[in-house]
């Protein structure tokens, strides 16, 4: 027998995740839903000044915890203190592994801030963990087999979906690089952030290196892409605000400066007539509806070969009246709630303005910011306005003369994230995938999840500018470039 080590090498190890039908964890996970939450300070070197603003649990709308919103000045202060860290690329990874352990060790106290801050359902709390500690693990390893000079201070801006596994994974990367971080997270996730930073700090990196800085986007945000100390920003978000963080560096910062950004999609997949209907039924309410919708990676316009279309859309029907919505702790539960009031009321304002389209609806429970389940008929992608982050899936059907037309369509819409294709089909497989523009490409299986260090995730077009995260050209990106060889 061959050691996986051998085979792999350490880096492609990725965490075993834990067993929820285990007692002894579920005791630990219970035992932490009753804990207090922390209120979630900034971790900055100077004391940060700011104005203090709630943190909801999105399934009961109840005030979990007190957030100190950090504003401009305390920006300029953290970029001021901000020191890179310049301790040798294997001192570094050992403290990222070793934080790595303390995530494991800490999960009972992670799910539970997961479940209340972010509304996650438990598996996806479990499958979070599990990518934080992934991105560890592989930066680590990563960071110690390239080599070059820090670029200096970079801003790292991320997401309330991803809240633990997404802000781990750039700062993971930015530090293996060997600079300083200081990092935003997302105005609705800051308990989560600031556990994360606690325990990175615990594990061994210093202060000036790591500074937490929660805070409002066009606030902080702003200040971090426009000061011209900072050498980078690595963010992940809308395509939106991409835009308008690109304008603002081109605006303030040094030309070149870069700006790794991992932003939305319009993801489709494709299910031809030849396709097992209980795989894709099963692949696309998973891809669809699992983290209520909340992935950029999610399913969001279905089509279905007309010969099968009626079958299927009766059993995607049947499917989603089997998923339970509802309390995040309940191991029962496929769907929690969508991650606030401004979230829910925008998603319900579009199924309202689309209720000529509805094919199917669930109901929602009447507490929490809840979305039940929809399912919308559309003529193609190009009914999509945008991106409707929630768990909303458009279907389209299409003749079987008509599958090239359907890809032009999906690639002429500019989002280029996942894609999905189910087909019995081997030469269909070849075709599409080389026709499609999408980041990561998934056949006869759901399209979200993609695993660090196997299936690098990132986007082309209007999804993302940069490498792939989770992928061996991502760390590289934060070094800075090599110095051009001297003139002869
Ligand atoms: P968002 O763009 O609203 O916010 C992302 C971050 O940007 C937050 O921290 C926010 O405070 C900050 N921000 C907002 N305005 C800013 C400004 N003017 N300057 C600087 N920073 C600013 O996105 P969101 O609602 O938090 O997350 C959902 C979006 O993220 C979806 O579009 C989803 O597709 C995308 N996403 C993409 C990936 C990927 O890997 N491609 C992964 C997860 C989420
Ligand atoms: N990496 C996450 C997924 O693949 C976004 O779903």
């Amino acid at each position: 027998l061959v050691a996986p080590d051998a085979l792999f090498g350490a880096s492609r190890r990725n965490s075993t995740g834990f067993d929820l039908s285990d007692e002894e964890t579920l005791a630990r996970i219970h035992a932490a839903r009753e804990g207090a939450i922390p209120d979630a300070l900034p971790l900055t070197v100077s004391e940060p000044t700011g104005q203090r603003q709630d943190v909801l649990n999105p399934a009961t709308g109840e005030k979990i915890a007190e957030v100190l919103m950090a504003d401009a000045a305390s920006a300029a202060r953290a970029i001021e203190d901000a020191r890179i860290w310049d301790a040798p690329a294997a001192e570094r990874a050992a403290v990222l592994r070793r934080a790595a352990d303390l995530y494991e060790d800490h999960y009972g106290p992670i799910f539970a801030i997961l479940a209340r801050e972010a509304g996650k359902a438990l598996p996806d709390a479990v499958a979070e963990l599990r990518e934080a500690v992934d991105f560890l693990r592989y930066y680590a390893a990563e960071g110690e087999a390239h080599d070059g000079a820090p670029r200096g201070i970079l801003g790292a801006i991320s997401p309330w979906n991803f809240p633990l596994a997404i802000f781990t994974g750039q700062i993971a990367a930015a530090l293996m690089g060997g600079n300083a971080v200081i990092a935003k997270p997302a105005e609705a996730t800051p308990v989560i952030a600031a556990q994360a930073i606690g325990l990175l700090h615990q594990a061994g990196v210093p202060k000036a290196a790591l500074q937490l800085l929660p805070g409002a986007g066009r606030v902080v945000g702003t200040a971090l892409s426009s000061d011209p100390r900072v050498a980078g920003l690595v963010f992940t978000g809308s395509t939106g605000t991409a835009r308008t963080i690109a304008r603002t560096m081109a605006a303030h910062l040094a030309p070149g400066t870069p700006l790794i950004a991992e932003t939305g999609g319009l993801n489709a997949m494709v299910v031809d007539s030849t396709a097992l209907p209980e795989q894709a039924v099963r692949d696309i309410v998973n891809s669809a509806f699992r983290s209520a919708g909340q992935r950029c990676s999610a399913l969001r316009c279905l089509y279905v070969q007309e010969d099968i279309a009626p079958h299927l859309i009766q059993m995607i029907k049947g499917a989603m009246d089997e998923l339970r919505l509802g309390d995040p702790w309940d191991l029962a539960t496929d769907v929690g709630p969508v991650i606030d009031p401004g979230a829910q009321r925008e998603i319900a304002d579009y199924i309202a303005a689309n209720t000529h389209r509805l094919l199917h609806r669930l109901a929602a429970p009447s507490r929490g910011f809840f979305i039940p389940p929809t399912l919308l008929k559309v003529s193609g992608i190009a009914d999509l306005e945008r991106e409707i982050f929630g768990p909303v899936l458009h279907v389209a059907t299409f003749r079987g003369d008509q599958l090239d037309q359907v890809i032009a369509e999906i690639n002429a819409r500019g989002f280029g994230l996942t894609f999905g294709l189910h087909t019995r089909i081997d030469s269909r497989v070849q075709e599409v995938s080389d026709a499609i523009h999408a980041g990561n490409i998934y056949v006869n299986r759901n399209q979200i999840g993609a695993v660090v260090g196997s299936q690098p995730f990132g986007g082309e077009g209007l999804s993302g500018t940069g490498p792939k995260a989770g992928g061996p050209r991502y760390v590289p990106r934060f070094f800075a470039p090599a110095a051009p060889p001297a003139a002869p």
